[in-house]
């Protein structure tokens, strides 16, 4: 009984029993719950810019295109045919004036109309409503500075106050770069299946510093500070070891979905400085860039009481987790966990750049988002590998009995500092762990 469940989710002692990880009940109960009622992120408008562009995604487990019609506004739509249920879209992206069904040849608008049917009059005898009878269309839609979001409840709040002031702060300002010019795609998607349940790899992204350091991703730094060491290049910008004033921030408050950010520098010149000396081997477009930047972020965050340069990681409720790697030479990378089950999901990456950044900075950015956080890179396969055994070890149910550990950091969530949107923390903690379950519950309480 999923009540009982529940119980074993008490966020303020930090102890969260490991069934809602493994229980397929749970999975049933968290797909009508959750990903039903939460505004998902479903893309970025860059990957739809021209009329009659579409792009699919998942909001959870369901498939769904973006499109943007003949007048240019974006649908999101359900990838179903209404005639048997079909899916309509093959591809994943391209260019069209709407979908055909493979089955019997229904054939539908980008904006979700149907269109046509074969041998209608013949056959249907003018007795088809085919007004009724378009693909299902996302009741709610948004686009935060470019990034789409959807929501399957007609009555869901709005995504502004989904998100609350402080995060759109964050999100617009820091990761969208809206003041910055905004994001541009790079080219390429990335996905994978992996083993473990889709909270175990959000939660990771919002607030898991603990394992880069500690032992997951050790042999990844071992490697960069090998080339540091020799003066070369890192494949990756290197951890910033020497940098002053890495935070955790806990952006969303109790009522709002959480975001989290992880190692963020505030206040910190030591980035700024080694980003510069890479911008000038890249020449001077770079190092004009990386200046110009740096202005504009200290502008943003004027009145505030301290700058915010780069983060390293970070995560929107429910399943949204980004890369920022320090480094705008990196620029952002975006991943979604797909639901695939309880003890599955499937992650869909894309990789995004200042708009305004030169074409050296999008190329090595390019280059650097496959050497990293990427499935033939240095850093996820690291992480596969922890959660397959961990799936190995959670799915006997006498191992659901002992809940998992969240206590790092408890009560020390405030101790970074004020005057920032949000609150900040000491890094790494499981404050954002924490909070993450906490908002996961109360939607799960929900009646
Ligand atoms: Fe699509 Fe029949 S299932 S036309
Ligand atoms: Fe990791």
């Amino acid at each position: 009984n999923i009540d009982e469940v529940l119980s074993g989710v008490d966020w303020e002692q930090g102890l969260v029993s490991p069934e809602i990880h493994f229980d397929e009940d749970v999975y049933r109960a968290e797909s009508d719950k959750v990903f039903n009622k939460a505004w998902l992120v479903v893309g970025h408008e860059d990957m739809v810019p021209k009329i009659n562009d579409y792009v699919t995604n998942y909001m959870g487990d369901v498939p769904v295109v973006v499109t943007r019609d003949g007048r240019g506004d974006v649908h999101v739509l359900v990838n179903r045919c209404s005639h048997r249920g079909n899916q309509v879209c093959l591809f994943d992206r391209g260019n069209a004036k709407g979908f055909t069904c493979s089955y019997h040849g229904w054939s539908f608008g980008l904006d979700g109309q149907l269109n046509g049917v074969p041998m209608e009059q013949a056959l249907y005898h003018g007795k088809l409503d085919k007004s009724a009878l378009g693909l299902e269309t996302v009741p709610k839609v948004a686009n935060f500075h470019g990034l789409l979001f959807a929501s399957f409840d007609p009555d869901a709040p709005s995504l502004e106050s989904w998100l609350g002031e402080d995060v759109s702060w964050w999100l617009k300002n820091f990761v969208l770069a809206a003041p910055l010019g905004g994001l541009e795609m790079l080219p390429g998607w990335h996905r994978y299946r992996s083993p473990g349940n889709w909270k175990l790899v959000s939660e990771n992204f919002i607030g898991d510093d603990y394992h880069v350091f500690s032992a997951t991703h050790i042999s990844w730094l071992a490697v960069m500070q090998e080339f540091v060491s020799k003066g070369m290049d890192a494949p990756m910008a290197t951890y910033p070891a020497n940098a002053q004033s890495v935070y955790e921030g806990a952006i969303g408050g109790a009522e709002n979905a959480p975001f989290g950010m992880g190692m963020v520098t505030v206040g910190s010149d030591d980035l700024f400085q080694r980003d510069l000396s890479e911008a000038k081997t890249l020449g001077t477009d770079a190092v004009e860039w990386i200046h110009h930047r740096k202005q504009r972020l200290d502008e943003i965050s004027k009145d505030l009481e301290g700058a915010p340069y780069s983060f390293m990681n970070g995560g929107l409720f429910p399943n949204l987790g980004l890369m920022g790697f320090f480094s705008p030479m990196i620029g952002r990378q975006f991943l979604m966990f797909h639901p695939r089950g309880a003890i599955e999901h499937e992650v869909w990456q894309w990789n995004m750049v200042e708009r305004e950044a030169p074409q050296v900075v999008k190329d090595l950015a390019i280059q650097r988002a496959h050497q990293g956080q990427h499935m033939a890179g240095i850093v996820a396969p690291d992480d596969v590998e922890n959660f397959e055994r961990m799936v190995e070890a959670g799915k006997p149910t006498r191992n659901w009995e002992r809940p998992f550990h969240y206590g790092l950091q408890m009560g020390q969530e405030d101790e970074g500092p004020a005057g920032l949107h949000g609150t900040m923390g000491p890094n790494p903690s499981e404050f954002n762990q924490r909070r993450f379950y906490r908002f996961w519950l109360q939607m799960m309480e929900r009646k």
